[in-house]
């Protein structure tokens, strides 16, 4: 018999992206491939591609242009290019890069296996960018490449445009996942040995918009939390129910959930994540700007009094919460003295990370009809700055947790230093401390000594 074909997978973009390779690597590994880190040796090349940033297509248009010579000398190797970008320049992939087999978008990708089979076949291109579904396929449980942590997506698609955003564009409308189902892919990554779940969605927070009319799962939840019924007979399914069911689930240390949109930030998540024991008090709220001008143009349809009010009421009821956020600076038409609102809104918060991203206009969205007109030198300069302010802030705030101690969740040895181990924190800061290798995966009490700007340093706990 013929040697397995060897699959190699190249990921770019958010976690959906991981996750979304993750689970096509899965199928295909469960249908005779073998994974390989090494791409010169792979019969099947796919990558998996983000659209948020022209830097982060351009990184693959020159991935892609590597790629030619080497289909030219082994014309049966299959390169697929798949997600968001697949999606936004499908009509240009093929045109610009005629060595490329198969295009498939982030809609489409439930039927990847059988795609790659077909390019085998007719040794021909296809295309696959349709935009009926929103496809997902089942999760291979045992494929995950690691046995303690997993993400979960609950949603894909998002109905929100943001005026600078392709998000809508490449993965499509909101639709949520029925909740019975994410129910049962954690409970059986839990039962395989998974600790901490992360929910992904692009905005987890309007979770449960489009199952409202299916009140799919009401028995159950009726039992579980009876407060929640909206008129005695049907629950209205949302993030922070998800986050009730999902909460209890034996085995299941720690739950997190990425990304929420500042005006779907209520109360009762809120109350949800001070009243669950396993949810982390940690929440990544992108407020984009600090200049209401700005978020009106953006149309994130919030104003910076808002989020800031959102920031005060979080912190009074989840003790000990760390907040993250998202920046974009130089969008079109930013003054300085609106850039110097933003930089007033990091110190005024005070986040435990940002994330600053320069302005960069995407095709079909609202905000590619307006001029750019911040100059690059002058984006750069923003980003840098913001990022100075924040790193201040962090010096700050990790000196001040010396001498604390944190239940640390051990992810391995530390990428940066060998000699150390490296975990997070509930509210994820990031602690390294000296320790045996074998502790991967099991949660510490960490004694914390000494800091950085990025990371808190420390050493274990005497262990009862
Ligand atoms: N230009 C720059 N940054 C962007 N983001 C989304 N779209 C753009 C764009 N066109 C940023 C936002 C978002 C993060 C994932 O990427 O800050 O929260
Ligand atoms: Fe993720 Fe958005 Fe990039 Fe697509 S465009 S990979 S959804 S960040």
């Amino acid at each position: 018999m013929a040697h397995p074909l060897k699959l190699h997978v190249v990921t770019f973009g958010c976690q959906m992206n991981k996750l979304d390779s993750e689970v096509a690597a899965g199928h295909l590994v469960e249908a005779g491939y073998v994974a390989t880190d090494s791409s010169p040796e792979a019969d099947v090349i796919l990558i998996n591609t983000c659209s948020v940033r022209q830097h982060a297509e351009d990184k693959v248009w020159s991935l892609l242009g590597t790629l030619r010579a080497r289909k030219q000398q082994r014309p049966g190797l299959v390169i697929g290019v798949i997600g968001c970008m697949a999606q936004k320049e499908r009509e240009h992939i093929r045109e610009r890069m005629p060595h490329v087999d198969l295009v498939c978008g982030p809609m489409e990708l439930d039927r990847l296996p059988a795609l790659v089979e077909e390019v085998r076949q007719r040794h021909g291109p296809v295309l696959a960018v349709g935009e009926g579904h929103v496809g997902h396929l089942p999760r291979v449980v045992a494929r995950r490449p690691n046995r303690f942590q997993a993400f979960v997506a609950i949603m894909r698609g998002c109905d929100n445009y943001c005026a600078y955003c392709v998000v809508p564009t490449v993965r499509g409308r909101e639709e949520s996942r029925p909740l019975a189902e994410v129910a049962a892919e954690v409970e059986a990554l839990v039962a395989d040995g998974v600790v901490e779940v992360t929910l992904l969605g692009q905005n987890v927070n309007s979770y449960g918009r489009t199952l409202g009319g299916r009140g799919n799962d009401t028995r159950s939840l009726l039992c579980e939390a009876p407060e929640r019924a909206v008129d005695g007979k049907r629950l209205l399914v949302s993030f922070p129910l998800l986050l009730r069911r999902l909460d209890p689930i034996a085995g299941l240390e720690r739950l997190r959930f990425v990304t929420s949109h500042p005006k779907d930030a209520t109360d009762e998540l809120f109350r949800a994540m001070a009243e669950l024991p396993r949810v982390c008090p940690y929440l990544h709220l992108p407020a984009q700007s600090g200049s209401n001008r700005v978020l009106r143009d953006m149309n994130r349809r919030y104003t910076r009094e808002h989020y800031l009010e959102r920031i005060a009421r979080l912190r009074e009821t989840v003790p000990g919460v760390e907040v993250a956020g998202d920046f974009i600076v130089g969008f079109p038409g930013e003054t300085d003295a609106e850039f110097e609102e933003t930089v007033d809104l990091v110190r005024r918060v005070e986040y435990q990370n940002c994330f600053v991203f320069k302005y960069s206009p995407r095709e079909g969205t609202k905000a590619a009809e307006l001029p750019d007109d911040v100059p690059w030198a002058t984006k750069q300069e923003r980003n840098r700055r913001l990022l100075a302010v924040q790193k201040d802030i962090m010096r700050r705030r990790n000196a001040a947790m010396v001498g604390r101690v944190l239940d640390v969740l051990v992810e391995g040895i530390s990428p940066r230093d060998p000699a150390n181990l490296a975990g997070r924190s509930r509210a994820n800061h990031i602690v390294a401390f000296p320790g045996d290798g074998a502790l991967a995966g099991r949660t510490v009490a960490v004694s914390i000594t000494d800091s950085t700007p990025l990371t808190l340093l420390g050493t274990l706990e005497r262990q009862e």
